[in-house]
């Protein structure tokens, strides 16, 4: 293969950076209306989705993108510490607004230097297709996850109605970001993780053990 030109690296470089700028502009434009776009069966799907996660240990757990803190009130009832990070620092106000109990950081969960082997739980709900390195974001869930610990992605829908959502929007940060359920199972499992199970059901689901 040949070697990239420091021109080349730098682009590719600028277009993250961009495309980053982009989600947190999108998503603080979007903050203060997110609540409301939320159905009631999205509730009745987290209960559902919670209710799978089973654990040696409740010790503690990273809500990846947690947005507005909507899995918080079901995260805290079971865990003894809960985090919640979101590049957005519009999602992160008003999530703090609603939840002072909660501890929520605004940052990069790609590059945000957390504490390794220390969760239980790494947690990313309805937030996947954002990220744009996804193996880089399983490898780094796994990181900090103790051994036996769990990462979870799910998804209020099923994926093939989240990547028709995702292909049908014009918003060119989101269209492409597109995910299989196959290709999901493939990256756990080549980022080590063991006893990986999936749900597709009206939610979708899938965890893997450290
Ligand atoms: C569709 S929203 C979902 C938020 C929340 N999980 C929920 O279900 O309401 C996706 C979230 O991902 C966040 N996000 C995107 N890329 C991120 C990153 N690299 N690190 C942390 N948060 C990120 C956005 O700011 C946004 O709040």
């Amino acid at each position: 293969m040949r070697n990239e030109s420091v021109a080349e690296i730098k682009v590719k470089v600028n277009i993250k950076m961009k495309n980053k700028k982009e989600i947190i502009k999108f998503f603080n434009k979007n903050a203060s209306i997110w609540d409301l776009k939320e159905k009631p069966q999205t509730y009745k799907k987290i209960k559902k989705i919670i209710s799978k996660i089973k654990l040696k240990s409740y010790e503690n757990v990273c809500d990846v993108a947690c947005g507005t803190g909507i899995l918080y009130p079901y995260l805290s009832k079971i865990f003894k510490k809960y985090i919640g990070i979101d590049i957005s620092y519009k999602m992160i106000k008003i999530a703090k607004e609603k939840f002072p109990d909660g501890k929520f950081i605004t940052g990069d969960f790609d590059t945000y230097r957390f504490k390794k082997n220390n969760f239980n739980l790494v947690i990313i709900f309805n937030s996947f297709p954002h990220f744009e390195n996804k193996p880089k974001t399983i490898l780094k869930a796994k990181r900090l996850l103790k051994k036996d610990g769990k990462l979870i992605i799910a998804h209020s829908f099923k994926l093939d109605k989240i990547n028709k959502i995702h292909k049908k929007t014009k918003h060119h940060i989101i269209e492409k970001h597109l995910i299989t359920e196959k290709e999901l199972k493939e990256l756990f499992k080549k980022s080590g993780f063991e006893n990986i199970k999936t749900i597709h059901k009206d939610y979708f689901y899938i965890e893997g053990t450290k």
